[in-house]
């Protein structure tokens, strides 16, 4: 049962840390502060938070059942504004509303069937054979050395592989187009970016690209899904190539960060309890249960922001049109009511139970389009190492990202040896 602490002004604060607030950048250091959402999800439902860089503040969202009210609800609490916290400059504001993770129904569902197809389960079939040939070239290419740089020569190579691959980026345009969704995911991170402009101008960069790659494919049309986005009838019409650009945007975006992180993730876990990584090693089936437990218990995607529309009583308070409602999506991850003993990192859980609690891919309309490729991905390089290295050991001690928005390391050096037999 929650209890509701006192009010201050209307909205409820968090009175054992009246002016701590979560999403401050230098709470993220060692990713994400877990514990201290757990003792906020005992004590709230919903806790107002100062914002660390803009005037104003944050609704903190921090029980499930609160999470998904507001990620299905879009009429009451639109995404028009963003995912993320930041408000952006009303100029790069008018062009990513026209891409779709700022738009509601019923228009994000017109946009959304025009890439559908390229991600259910049948078209990934079709492609799995590619993916494991290109899983099974990662690691060909470090196996010999003994050591790698993990987040760039593996974790990050098979999501660009693919989906770069996928969407008929040429292969000379591949570190370009890493480097500007890095800028643009990570412009808290002064390594990748110089300061918040540097991440918006990113954004734009990325969607400039986006429309070059479409005018390419209709000067050269060539077997790819943008050629199948840009041919696709949508009641008579099809996109341009401003729209397409808003989808290729998304789609590096959503694809790339999210699964390079959780890749590095879990290899992170298997050093620290080498006793899990042996219990895949002996028996390959596992393989999905541990990528269905990396995903919970290291969810990268920290929070996702709506935006109400309307004055209204919810979860107790009373939310005001244009106030921010952040839901934790790692939240019910590590909460005792979905998961026993949820801080013990362990592979052996029901992956179907825990794909079913955890909200690491949000929910509703917006929930992950790329889930099973995403799946399928972790799935294929997770088997790959399993199979081929052995003796996981950090080289050096990791290197985290600067962002309160993803959650995973810039650099982590490890050390293996080649498993035999
Ligand atoms: C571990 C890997 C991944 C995680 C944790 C993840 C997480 C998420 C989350 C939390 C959302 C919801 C955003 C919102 O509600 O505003 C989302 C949406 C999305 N994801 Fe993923 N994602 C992953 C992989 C992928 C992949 C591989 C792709 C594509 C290649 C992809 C493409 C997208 C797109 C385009 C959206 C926007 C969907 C919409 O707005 O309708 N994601 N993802």
């Amino acid at each position: 049962m929650i209890g509701f602490p006192q009010s201050v002004q209307g909205r409820t604060r968090d009175m054992q840390c009246p002016h701590a607030t979560l999403l401050n950048l230098a709470n993220f250091e060692q990713g994400t502060p877990r514990q201290e959402i757990a003792r906020l999800r005992k004590n709230h439902r919903l806790v107002w938070q100062e914002d660390e860089y803009e005037r104003g503040g944050h609704w903190l969202v921090l029980q499930r059942n609160d999470i998904d009210t507001v990620l299905k609800t879009p009429a009451d609490f639109t995404n028009n504004f963003s995912p993320l916290l930041e408000d952006f400059p009303p100029d790069v504001l008018a062009i990513q509303q026209e891409s779709l993770t700022f738009m509601d129904p019923p228009r994000h569902g017109e946009y959304r069937s025009m890439a559908d197809f390229a991600f259910r389960p049948k078209a990934l079939r079709a492609r799995a054979d590619l993916m494991q040939q290109m899983a099974t070239q990662v690691i060909d290419a470090v196996i010999d050395k003994g050591e790698c740089e993990f987040v760039e020569e593996v974790a990050m190579q098979l999501p660009m592989k693919a989906i770069y691959g996928l969407l008929g980026v040429k292969p000379e345009d591949y570190q370009y187009v890493a480097d500007i969704t890095n800028t643009l995911a990570l412009a808290n991170d002064p390594e990748y970016a110089v300061d918040r402009d540097a991440g918006f101008a990113a954004s734009m960069e990325a969607y400039l690209f986006g429309e070059k790659l479409a005018q390419d494919h209709r000067d050269n049309p060539r077997d790819s899904m943008t050629m199948d986005m840009l041919q696709a009838d949508k009641n008579g019409r099809s996109l341009s190539n401003s729209e397409y650009a808003g989808f290729f945007v998304n789609l590096i975006v959503g694809g790339m960060e999210t699964t390079r992180n959780t890749t590095a993730w879990l290899i992170y876990e298997f050093i620290r309890y080498p006793d899990q990584y042996a219990l895949l090693q002996a028996d390959p089936g596992l393989v999905t249960h541990a990528v269905e437990e990396i995903l919970r218990y290291r969810n990268t995607v920290v929070y996702l922001r709506r935006t109400a529309t309307h004055d209204m009583e919810f979860a107790g308070e009373s939310v005001k049109s244009g106030d921010k409602l952040v839901c934790v999506l790692g939240s019910p991850s590590r909460s005792e009511e979905f998961f026993d003993s949820p801080d013990r990192f362990d592979i052996t859980r029901d992956p179907i139970h825990t794909r079913r609690q955890y909200r690491t891919f949000g929910a509703g309309p917006h929930f992950c389009i790329g889930v099973h490729q995403a799946r399928m991905m972790l799935e294929l390089i997770t088997a790959e190492i399993a199979a081929r290295m052995t003796n996981l050991r950090l080289i050096e001690e990791p290197v985290h990202f600067r962002s309160n928005f993803m959650d995973g390391f810039k650099r982590m050096v490890i050390g293996f040896d080649k498993r035999e037999g």
